[in-house]
């Protein structure tokens, strides 16, 4: 009995404190203030419902990690023998012991959680604010992103039990903050282009001030001929509510590909609640630069536009990681994705950022192309900022994709000043770079030391043109600049190289940063002017080699195939 009554004071004693007795808990995350442009608010209602999710550890990335250098090496033995859906959920399912731990911790709490990755690795709850502060020992508040008005709710910190250290990798929203419209790219006021000789391959003299499809395919000497391959599929991600508009598709095509039928689209897939309004008005500028520069330039290739909704987020991340999970859970994912939307690395936990960064490594591992444009504030960051140290940019710093920089003009093709480049701070250079990256910093000498950290992965890898593209939004010719030019036009080029690849029988690129610094290095125009100013200095300048403004250079279509064997 006496246990009994003891039991009986224990309970209470917890009741009263709102959490369990003993329980000895880690700091797990924190940020050491509120990240710039956001202010506090106040404390968080403590009924209102936060939406929260749980990752839990991966079992073995490091031997997923070998996998997906191993496959994406073309001097390996291996290369292009991309993984299958169930070699990569294999290496990457927690193990069994986490999977239990955290269960049981879940249960302790009466927390009713979901799975909501193939592999088990997340799981989303709802808690209120008042239950989550107790659990996790945090202070969640509302802060205020001062130029949007945005709110959200977020911690500086958080702690978890000991037990699940080592099996619980992150929660989130917690210390990650949003960035809400991360660099759209700007739209300008309606152009008027002259017209152009769409026979011709020398590059228009139009080019200098406007860029068409054709510009693209003849600095880039893409084919305009019909890709052939139904498998060989590219991915154009849209977030935010921006949507692709199918009549200013069939504009664009009538009046930029008089080669090919107006009537050529794109397939729609939806989550989050995502959908695709063709509404004139809410064509949304982004949405629709990306598919007009895949569907028109990535001639014949099936083009799926991913629409992902806001039903879990108030930024982009939630976003980011359902469409890469959404992706992984195919069975055949496209073999290039291309997402024209990032944030400054300093807004993302170290663990969110890991995290993501690893699901990419997932996807190459299977044989997808991943493309992000690298941002639009040169040093500064994704948006131009006033700042003392260089901002790099998310997921631009993560080695297992492809950041994609800006260029402008031809001939010379130079550096676009607002090519967000630089090194992370959070992921270390990644061995296919080191050669490349020890160049340029030799060549810089000690321009800009003590702004950027030396020992960070160097972003973009790659560039295209980048500046006056002209687009069709709701019924309106514009031009439009940024790193969001560039990515899907990297895309079209890579899904177009795929298409002669799978033809002749061979596997899709996949992971493309391996091949781009040894054998494709070659087949890329090195970009040797041109600088990305910010932090009121004049950014870093493009040199011979690699540089964080254009990466390796612009892609040559013709040198590439050879490069690729065929
Ligand atoms: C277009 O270019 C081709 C090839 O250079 C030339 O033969 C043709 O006359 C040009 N057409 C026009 C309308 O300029
Ligand atoms: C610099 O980058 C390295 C490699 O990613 C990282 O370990 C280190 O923390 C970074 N330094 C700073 C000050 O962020």
């Amino acid at each position: 009995m006496v246990a009994t009554r003891g039991l009986f004071f224990v309970s209470l004693f917890a009741l009263a404190l709102g959490k369990p007795m003993g329980r000895n808990m880690k700091v797990h995350e924190s940020r050491e203030g509120i990240p710039d442009g956001f202010s506090l608010r106040g404390a968080a209602l403590p009924d209102q419902t936060l939406k929260l999710r749980l990752a839990l550890v991966q079992s073995n990335f490091p031997e997923l990690e070998r996998k997906l250098m191993d496959v994406s090496t073309p001097s390996s033995a291996n290369y292009g023998k991309h993984l299958s859906k169930a070699e990569v959920q294999q290496l990457v399912a927690p193990t069994q012991e986490s999977v239990n731990i955290v269960n049981a911790w879940l249960k302790e709490n009466d927390i009713d959680a979901k799975t909501i990755s193939a592999t088990g690795d997340w799981l989303s709850f709802e808690v209120p604010v008042s239950k989550a502060n107790d659990l996790f020992d945090a202070d969640f508040s509302v802060y205020t992103h001062d130029a949007s008005g945005m709110e959200a709710v977020r911690t500086l910190s958080y702690s978890i039990p000991a037990e699940l250290q080592g099996h619980l990798d992150l929660v989130h929203p917690t210390v990650t903050f949003p960035n809400p419209k991360s660099h759209l790219p700007v739209f300008s006021a309606p152009i008027k282009p002259e017209a152009q000789n769409l026979t011709s391959r020398a590059v228009p003299s139009s080019c200098k001030s406007t860029i068409t499809p054709a510009c693209l395919q003849a600095i880039y000497n893409i084919p305009t001929t019909k890709a052939t391959e139904s498998s060989n599929k590219l991915a154009v991600t849209g977030f935010i509510e921006q949507f692709a508009n199918k009549a200013d598709l069939k504009t664009f095509l009538t009046k930029y590909r008089t080669d090919i039928s107006s009537s050529t689209t794109f397939t729609l897939q939806t989550l989050d609640g995502g959908s695709n309004s063709q509404t004139g008005s809410q064509a949304g500028v982004e949405a629709n630069l990306d598919i007009q520069y895949t569907v028109g330039v990535a001639t014949g290739v099936p083009t799926v536009f991913i629409s992902v909704g806001e039903d879990f987020q108030d930024g982009d991340l939630e976003g980011f990681l359902d469409v890469v999970n959404f992706l992984l859970d195919e069975d055949t994912p496209p073999y290039v994705m291309t997402t024209s939307y990032g944030q400054n690395e300093n807004t993302i936990s170290r663990n969110l950022a890991n995290n993501l960064c690893n699901a990419y490594a997932q996807l190459g591992a299977r044989g997808v192309s991943i493309l992000f444009a690298s941002g639009d504030g040169g040093v500064s960051g994704s948006q131009s900022a006033s700042c003392s140290k260089f901002v790099p940019t998310f997921p631009s710093g993560c080695p297992f994709m492809t950041s994609v920089g800006a260029t402008q003009g031809v001939s010379p093709e130079t550096a676009a000043s607002f090519s967000s480049g630089g090194f992370s701070n959070y992921f270390g250079i990644p061995d296919y770079q080191a050669d490349a990256v020890a160049g340029y910093l030799s060549a810089l000498g000690s321009t800009n030391s003590g702004k950027y950290n030396a020992s960070g992965r160097g972003f973009p890898d790659i560039a295209t043109q980048g500046v006056n593209f002209e687009v069709v939004v709701d019924g309106q010719l514009g031009g439009v600049e940024g790193t969001s030019c560039s990515s899907p036009t990297l895309a079209s080029i890579i899904s177009l190289l795929n298409d002669r690849l799978i033809a002749a029988g061979k596997s899709p690129l996949g992971f493309l940063n391996p091949f781009i610094y040894s054998t494709g290095a070659s087949a890329l125009n090195d970009i040797t002017s041109g600088s990305n100013p910010g932090c009121n200095t004049n950014g870093f300048p493009a040199k011979a080699g690699w540089d964080p403004v254009t990466g390796l250079g612009t892609p040559d279509f013709n040198k590439l195939l050879t490069a690729v064997g065929l």
